[in-house]
């Protein structure tokens, strides 16, 4: 594990009527990423948000903007998410055949370049594109909606990433995503996970976005 941990909370679970509010607590918490969670109705059966959001999110945050592009074709639109500000676009391997270019593609435009892979595809098909990335998302719930339960035992597939990442001498931040709450942290942080992304357990816990956030940091 390369140093402290981070936390990315995601903003699909955020009160959206208070959203510069919700980020502002985020931010003040400690928070090390804000995650935006981009969804197109075909990759996955679901809608969200798009560049305006990015733009409007990067006007009250310092943070760098994580944004998870859940969608076919996502070189169509990197430009457009690098202008609102995006820190780092993450694409998924199922959507781009041409995986290489668009990581280079993302480069170019001056982001960190993200690779993620949905819950049934092997570890083993980052293997040639690990050494180019910035950042391995392992999905542990299937992308499309917050709020789902954690899939058990997934923590073999991030030790695996993690494995791959040592093994090769790469410096990859490995970030999960799904299900993270402060009892399924200390099992991916256990298993090799550096970036913890969480949605509901922060922007929808009672106790608030600071003692959530809190909560998660002690549980590991
Ligand atoms: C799922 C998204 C996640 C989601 C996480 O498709 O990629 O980022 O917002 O939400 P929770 O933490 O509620 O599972
Ligand atoms: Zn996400």
């Amino acid at each position: 594990m390369a140093g402290r941990v981070k936390i990315a909370p995601s903003i699909l679970a955020a009160d959206f009527a208070r959203l510069g509010a919700e980020v502002a607590e985020a931010e003040a918490a400690g928070a090390d990423y804000i995650h935006v969670d981009v969804m197109d109705g075909h990759f996955v059966p679901n809608l969200t948000m798009g560049p305006p959001i990015v733009r409007a999110v990067r006007r009250v945050t310092e943070l760098p903007l994580d944004v998870h592009l859940m969608m076919e074709a996502p070189e169509r639109y990197l430009a457009d998410f690098a202008e609102a500000g995006a820190n780092i676009l993450t694409v998924h391997v199922e959507t781009c055949p041409h995986l290489h270019r668009t990581v280079e593609q993302i480069k170019e435009l001056g982001c960190r370049a993200g690779v993620t892979l949905n819950p049934a595809t092997p570890a083993a098909s980052l293997q040639e594109i690990l050494r180019f990335a910035d950042l391995v998302l392992v999905m542990t719930v299937n992308p499309g909606f917050g709020g789902q339960r954690y899939i058990e035992g997934i923590e073999d597939k991030i030790g695996q990433v993690r494995a791959m990442l040592d093994d090769g001498g790469l410096h990859a931040e490995l970030e999960v995503d799904g299900g993270i709450d402060a009892e399924t942290a200390g099992r991916v942080v256990r298993a090799g996970a550096d970036v913890l992304v969480a949605g509901t357990a922060i922007f929808g816990a009672e106790e608030g976005v600071r003692s959530a956030i809190e909560r998660i940091r002690n549980a590991f």
